[in-house]
């Protein structure tokens, strides 16, 4: 890069007018980018508030379908599900994860009846099935790899079966990319993309989504055995190279802002497409400050999004991505 010594180069020059700064803008936010995290719920008409995640609801069906229409028309293309299991199903054994009845397969169906161009992404792992709140089977206080892995299979090829077109693996057992393309490739939904979390931190940033999908209460001790340390670049970018390899069509780096330096080099070490989670605790964050009005929620929630963009994702699941896309809108 060069540069002409003052006064040569004055860069106000070219931040003198809207019109201007708008020419030489190097990064776009649109709809287009927006993944919309939706947490439902079983019942009828309800739109029950989730306290730590302000503005964020667990939805019913019958509630899912005219949100996810509203979002579809303001340019997100896809969205994905969180199931809020009822509490009597969740069991050691995990059984309701692969029901091809269970909530977030029934939502499945619903949403691509109604919207078929819509992409709909699901979450693959134990969690919200799970009596102990872990991702995995816990077999002696130990969260085993391999077993949770043919069950994840099962989950996966359920939700394919009912429609889903992103898998979004997030459970970051050891060998669930392969097992799960190997199977898709098996039968019959070859072209079922797959989004790995690839990059899945230990962090604390999940709280208020522990919350919204009701496993706060039950988890027993940590995700450090199976998520990565937050201290950790290289071993994020083995998760990554591992997954592609594997099978991933997409990776994920997670949490989202404050991994951006991963996002950047996830993006230029493999130049495969690339999405960020900005997580619970990202936007609870942000909407706290908002709500003691102490940030602008338009200005903070678009500065925010556009930094992925930056820091060279190609998208970004968000809690926000309803009011950003409507807020490009207008
Ligand atoms: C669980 C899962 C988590 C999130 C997405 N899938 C939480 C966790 O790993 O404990 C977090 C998303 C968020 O915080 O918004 N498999």
């Amino acid at each position: 890069m060069s540069l002409a010594p003052f006064p040569a180069a004055r860069m106000r020059r070219l931040r003198r007018t809207r019109a201007l700064r708008e020419m030489v803008q190097e990064q776009g936010l649109s709809a287009r980018d927006l993944i919309w995290p939706v947490f439902i719920r079983d019942g009828q008409n309800m739109k029950e508030p989730i306290p730590s995640l302000p503005g964020v609801n667990r939805l019913s069906l019958d509630q899912l379908l005219p949100a996810a229409e509203k979002a579809f028309s303001h340019g997100i293309p896809a969205i994905c599900l969180f199931p809020y299991t009822d509490q009597n199903l969740r069991t050691e054994t995990c059984e309701e994860a692969w029901n091809p009845d269970n909530l977030t397969n029934r939502a499945i169906r619903a949403l691509k009846a109604a919207l078929p161009d819509l992409m709909v992404m699901t979450d693959i792992a134990l969690d919200p099935y799970n009596a102990n709140g872990h991702d995995g089977f816990v077999v002696n206080g130990e969260i085993v790899n391999d077993a949770t892995v043919e069950a994840l299979v099962k989950m996966g090829l359920a939700q394919a079966e009912a429609g889903a077109d992103i898998l979004g693996p997030s459970d970051m057992m050891d060998g669930r990319i392969g097992a799960l393309r190997v199977a898709l490739e098996a039968s019959e939904h070859r072209d079922v993309a797959i989004l790995s979390y690839a990059a899945k931190f230990a962090s604390a940033f999940y709280g208020p989504f522990r919350d919204a999908v009701g496993a706060s209460g039950r988890l027993v001790g940590d995700k450090a055995t199976y998520q990565i340390n937050p201290a950790n670049r290289e071993e994020a970018l083995a998760c990554v190279a591992r997954d592609l390899a594997e099978g991933a069509d997409m990776v994920m780096v997670k949490p989202g802002m404050p991994y951006l330096d991963i996002c950047r080099a996830v993006k230029d070490e493999f130049r495969r497409p690339t999405f960020a989670y900005q997580v619970s605790g990202e936007y609870a964050m942000l909407m706290a400050a908002v709500q003691n009005g102490w940030l602008d929620q338009d200005k903070i929630m678009l500065e925010s999004l556009m930094a992925f963009k930056r820091a060279g994702c190609d998208g970004v699941l968000s809690y926000f991505a309803p009011q950003a896309a409507g807020a490009l809108k207008g």
